[in-house]
């Protein structure tokens, strides 16, 4: 596995390997959810590239950028033993230099959810991981359907501007008691990190209803938001059953629905998803 820091080097090592390739962008800390995303793109390309980049860009003034849990030497060590090829480990000046003045912005769907409470992350999002696609250019890129807003962003980018590659969506990977993996877990003192779960329970009751057939948004909103309101650490910021596509709230779900939200306990702010379709 090679690492290397600057873009000349990316391109190097990418051409010289022929091949498919498949690529992973992270922040880093990784954790079995990063690296299911990896063993993927190993299954799926003849190379897999990784970077591994806390993207000051994505962070808002108040957010958590100096304090983003890091660990170098483990995260390579496990993206070698995941079969990784090239791993990108850029200092903030070689992906943004002195003069750097061109941002990608998707409009609609990133007005709303995540990009309500945070109004710059998903210009963040979307402009490094053009840079990225740029810099490696990946026949696959592998994104985690734990962050659902964002796979939604990046493939309106990807059809917008018609970036040739394919995005590949990977399931999220749980704890046994349904948190789902998040460097930011680390944030969570033992009382809080009990507490955690209570997103997914939530988002199973909702999910469990909808199975049944209630298929009224609002009323799917009001079973997680009691969910939520009877564990005393969790504060929700929003609740969310939303078109899977517009990302609009909607009235009637019957033809498919991503239920979602954000949820502070203690200084973390979670969120999670659940994603359903009807089988046609
Ligand atoms: P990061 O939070 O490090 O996540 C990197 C990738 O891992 C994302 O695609 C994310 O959805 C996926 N992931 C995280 N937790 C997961 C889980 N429990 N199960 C499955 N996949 C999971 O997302 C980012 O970084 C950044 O925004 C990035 C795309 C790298 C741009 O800076």
């Amino acid at each position: 596995m090679q690492v290397v820091k600057s873009i000349f080097d990316v391109r190097r090592v990418r051409r010289g390997l022929p091949g498919s390739w498949g690529l992973v962008p992270t922040m880093g800390f990784l954790h079995a959810g990063h690296l299911a995303l990896a063993e993927r793109a190993r299954a799926e390309n003849d190379h897999v590239g990784a970077s591994i980049f806390v993207n000051p860009t994505q962070f808002g003034p108040t957010e958590d950028l100096a304090a983003y849990p890091r660990d170098l030497p483990r995260d390579l060590a496990l993206l070698e033993a995941a079969g990784v090829d090239l791993v990108w480990t850029p200092p903030v000046d070689e992906v943004y230099p002195a003069g750097f003045q061109s941002y990608v912005t998707v409009e609609e769907v990133t007005r709303v959810l995540e990009g309500a409470a945070r109004p710059t992350h998903f210009r963040g999002v979307s402009t490094v991981v053009a840079k990225l696609f740029n810099i490696f250019q990946p026949d696959r890129a592998y994104f985690g359907q734990k962050d659902a807003q964002q796979v939604v962003v990046i493939q309106r980018m990807v059809t917008d501007l018609n970036f040739p590659l394919e995005i590949v969506v990977c399931p999220t990977v749980r704890e046994a008691d349904g948190l789902a993996l998040s460097s930011r877990n680390t944030y969570l003192t033992p009382e809080q990190r009990a507490a955690a779960p209570v997103l997914y329970r939530a988002l199973c009751g909702a999910r469990d209803a909808w199975l049944s057939g209630e298929h009224d948004g609002e009323r799917l909103r009001q079973i997680m938001r009691a969910i939520l309101a009877a564990e005393p650490l969790a504060r929700p910021d929003y609740v969310s059953a939303a078109d899977p596509f517009t990302l609009a709230e909607l009235g009637d779900a019957s033809r498919g629905i991503l239920l979602s939200m954000a949820v502070r306990v203690g200084k973390a702010r979670l969120i999670d998803n659940i994603r359903l379709i009807p089988d046609s």
